[in-house]
């Protein structure tokens, strides 16, 4: 088919790449197909809103290594479930899903490329039952969507939380301390797996494995008694004690997004070791440093392969579908394959058994 007009939108929490993303798009569909891309603000809002911007060669031409994204996003603007917080404070929920598809049609697009994570894709796949032609293309820091081997934006918060990691080891090594380094990634280990391996961590605690405040005390007693009284925890801000349940920054209820917010378990593991052992304990939240700034060389490559991908599979009229990458290619899945999926990190994963083969302890018993 040929495509004149297309739309795109970025939504839930921003990343790095996003705007790499947003420029293959615009610069494939304008070089390849001459076509005109609209994009809209503020992630699915703007089609709620009808608030809009045309992009072009020449206005996305500096905005390959710019963290953020140009169309700006969120992550509580489900037109399915639009929640509105009213004058007594309370939360309403509206369905705007009706008028959000009357802004497609009126801005007259052939095609809706949905940028996001989880979340978003859910909701692209939501219009596309309602007959929106949509491409989904994954992004997320926590690299926990399936179908797709990464998400744009996971190497570049890895490497962010590597760097800080090695920040934290002077202070470990200098002060005889034990330093705890809490990162993102919500239910999935990823990131603090990865970036905890590259940085050298003697100590991951990741969702996927429930720690046993024990088996790390013992690992630190262990470092301490062989001449090392420091010692590097990685801890992943889903991660949770034997037993325990996940520490919340804020409950689910009463926020807008209707989503608890993660966040503390890294000061919960300082209190715990600090009861059982004379050495300082000390904690770092790296928060949102992990989704800003400029995106790494993979971060960039991976978005605008996926961006000029999905352009061509728009003109091939596959929608329904999301760009992803199966290495070395960029593949098509279906949206409706993806539909409420989250990938953690699998136990048998030769990730987990290279961490626990080289004496990094995931706060259980090594296999
Ligand atoms: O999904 C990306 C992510 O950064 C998670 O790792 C984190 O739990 C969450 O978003 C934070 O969301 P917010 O920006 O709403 O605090």
């Amino acid at each position: 088919m040929t495509i004149k007009r297309v739309g795109i939108l970025t939504g839930g929490g921003d990343c790095s790449g996003l705007n790499a993303v947003i420029r293959a798009v615009t610069r494939a569909a304008a070089i390849q197909y001459g076509a005109q891309v609209i994009g809209i603000e503020g992630g699915f809002e703007g089609l709620i809103s009808g608030q809009t911007q045309e992009l072009t060669v020449k206005s996305t031409k500096d905005i390959l290594t710019l963290g953020g994204t140009i169309l700006g996003t969120t992550n509580k603007g489900n037109p399915f479930q639009y929640r509105e917080r009213m004058e007594d404070g309370a939360v309403k929920t509206t369905d705007y899903s009706g008028k959000a598809v009357e802004t497609f049609n009126r801005l007259n697009l052939d095609c809706l490329f949905v940028v996001g994570g989880e979340g978003t894709l859910e909701i692209g796949y939501q219009f596309f039952k309602k007959g929106i032609p949509v491409i989904g293309i994954p992004k997320t820091i926590d690299n926990d969507l399936e179908g797709t081997d990464y998400t744009f934006g996971f190497q570049t918060a890895v490497q962010v939380a590597c760097d800080a990691l090695d920040r934290l080891q002077t202070t470990g090594r200098s002060h005889d301390r034990v330093m705890i380094l809490e990162v993102m990634g919500r239910n999935a280990g990823w990131i603090a797996l990865e970036a905890g391996i590259a940085g050298g961590a003697h100590i991951i605690l990741i969702p996927e494995i429930e720690y046993d405040i024990q088996n790390v005390i013992r690992k630190i007693m262990l470092r301490k008694k062989g001449g090392s009284p420091f010692s590097i925890i990685m801890i992943a801000e889903g991660a949770k004690e034997r037993g325990g349940t996940t520490v919340k920054a804020e409950e689910a209820q009463g926020r807008l997004q209707g989503v608890e917010k993660l966040g503390g378990i890294g000061f919960h593991l300082a209190r715990q070791i600090e009861k059982q052992i004379d050495l300082e304990v000390r904690t770092t939240v790296l928060g949102h440093i992990q989704r800003g700034g400029s995106p790494n060389s993979f971060d960039r490559v991976l978005g605008t392969r996926l961006g000029s991908f999905a352009v061509d599979a728009a003109v091939q009229g596959k929608f329904g579908t999301m760009a992803a990458l199966k290495i070395p290619d960029i593949v098509l899945v279906d949206l409706r394959d993806l539909a409420g999926k989250v990938r953690t990190v699998p136990l048998d994963s030769q990730l987990i058994r290279c961490a626990e083969s080289i004496g990094i302890n995931l706060g259980r018993e090594a296999m």
